[in-house]
């Protein structure tokens, strides 16, 4: 089929409020500049993450009138873990109000001084909870998947050779390791059913467990369906439960393939850290059957989970993020290839060389896509990952100056898609007008939050 079908119509609609180009200037001054800092009433199309800002279903807003509320014991946890169950088979679930708290609570269980996790790109929240323990962090995406340009079918996919030298030289040190399913910091890179199943091979001839980070589990399964040898007649429940089947645990945000607004959790089988994980979890998140979260949000998850496995939903999903890619590429505008599933990356060094690395041309289109047009993408470049090195005292550049535009699921039609198109087509026709940037005053760390910034 030629064309995008949303296999959904709609119900109750959320007004947009339509604001002209010299609104958004007075509102783009008074957030310095800072797309964070921008009020979303005053955003057209917002771009900025695909996590808690789905559109759950009727069916998901119906369960949530039937959550059970009980402190101990919710039916609706019930629902919940024997959905996840379903999907993942792992004996201990645990839900966390969302996938960062799944995160802390299994690294302080496992992390410490002188260990090492791995994964094929760890995204800034595990990476921070990882360090915050005194534990190493370390990427090991494969070659390909830092190349914006290079076409390979699974970009996200972990360097297994250069993970097992990590293994022969830290015997004792690596207490687990992961994959982060799809390869949201490379671009939402999807990670093939070999890779995963190969890595899993290493990680028991060395005996480390391996989890999956697996906030975008449903999106990285249609992709081995429609990618990889073997699996196009395989249905995506299948390769999910395949999928999971190669692995000790996740860590999981529900704000993304559960389309919740609000949840996460974290899921294994080794009986030896359910304890230390429960124990701590009352502690930070609440009683274990409802973990930072409200019945009726454990009933959205549930049923979240037994949508974004359907096959049309998926088609729909994947297309229309390529779609938005597709269309960019052909205005002559330079993205991350292939197309990702949830996002789709601007490669702003290559659309902007006028404008060097220090003066980040990321997030002067950014800027440029919101005067433009009111629409909010977000800039993954040096304002993001810059900054000072303590160590040397100088400033850090980021490998990539990307601005990703990530998309909301069942939120936008193709209408909306296609006027963000629009606004990037007529603003690369004027791109060499657009100008650097410089950051006025920031903050110590996660500069990218708060920092002001000037045009120059
Ligand atoms: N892991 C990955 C791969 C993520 O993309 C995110 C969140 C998390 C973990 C943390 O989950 O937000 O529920 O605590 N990513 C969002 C994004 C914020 O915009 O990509 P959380």
């Amino acid at each position: 089929m030629e064309n995008v079908f949303e296999p959904f119509k709609i119900k109750m609609i959320e007004p947009i409020k339509m604001t002209t180009r010299l609104e958004r200037e007075r509102y783009l001054e008074e957030a310095k500049n800072n797309i964070f800092l921008i009020k979303a009433e005053n955003v057209l199309v917002d771009l900025l993450t695909d996590s808690g800002t789905g559109a759950m279903s009727d069916a998901q807003w119906g369960s949530m009138m039937t959550g059970d509320e009980s402190y101990a014991g919710c039916k609706s946890f019930y629902e919940f873990e024997e959905t996840v169950r379903d999907l993942t088979n792992f004996k201990h679930i645990f839900p966390t109000h969302q996938g960062r708290a799944a995160e802390k609570i299994l690294f302080s269980v496992i992390g410490g001084e002188g260990k090492i996790i791995p994964n094929n790109t760890h995204f800034d929240t595990t990476r921070a909870n990882i360090e915050f323990t005194k534990t190493k962090a370390i990427d090991l995406v494969i070659q390909e998947g830092k190349n914006p340009l290079i076409e390979h079918p699974f970009k996200g996919n972990m360097d297994l050779i250069r993970l097992e030298n990590l293994f022969l030289e830290n015997r004792g040190n690596i207490p687990l390791c992961m994959i982060t399913i799809t390869n949201n910091s490379g671009g939402g890179q999807p990670v093939s059913m070999k890779n995963i199943r190969d890595t899993k091979d290493l990680c028991d001839s060395y005996g480390i467990p391996l989890f999956l980070d697996a906030c975008r589990f449903a999106e990285n399964a249609y992709f081995i369906k429609t990618r990889e040898f073997g699996y196009a007649e395989v249905a995506i429940v299948d390769i999910v439960k395949e999928m999971f089947s190669y692995s000790d645990g996740c860590t999981m945000s529900a704000k993304k393939d559960a389309i919740v607004n609000m949840g996460g959790f974290l899921a294994f089988n080794d009986d030896t850290i359910a304890d230390p994980v429960r124990n701590l979890g009352i502690l930070t998140e609440g009683y274990p059957t409802y973990g930072g979260l409200a019945g009726r949000d454990l009933a959205a998850i549930a049923q979240g989970l037994k949508e974004v496995v359907q096959e049309d939903y998926l088609e729909y999903r994947i297309e229309s993020t390529k779609y938005l890619g597709e269309s960019l590429i052909e205005a002559g505008i330079p993205v991350v290839r292939p197309i990702g599933g949830h996002a789709v990356y601007i490669d702003a060094a290559a659309m902007l060389p006028h404008i060097p690395y220090h003066e980040f041309p990321a997030q002067s289109l950014a800027c440029a896509l919101y005067l433009e047009g009111g629409v909010r993408g977000v800039e993954i470049g040096s304002v993001m990952f810059g900054g000072i090195d303590p160590s040397t005292g100088e400033e850090r550049f980021a490998d990539m100056e990307l601005l990703r535009l990530a998309i909301p699921r069942r939120v936008y039609t193709k209408s909306h898609i296609d006027y963000v198109i629009e606004i990037l087509t007529k603003i690369n026709l004027q791109k060499d007008l657009l100008k650097g940037i410089r950051i006025t005053k920031e903050p110590p760390f996660l500069r990218h939050f708060t920092a002001e910034m000037q045009f120059l």
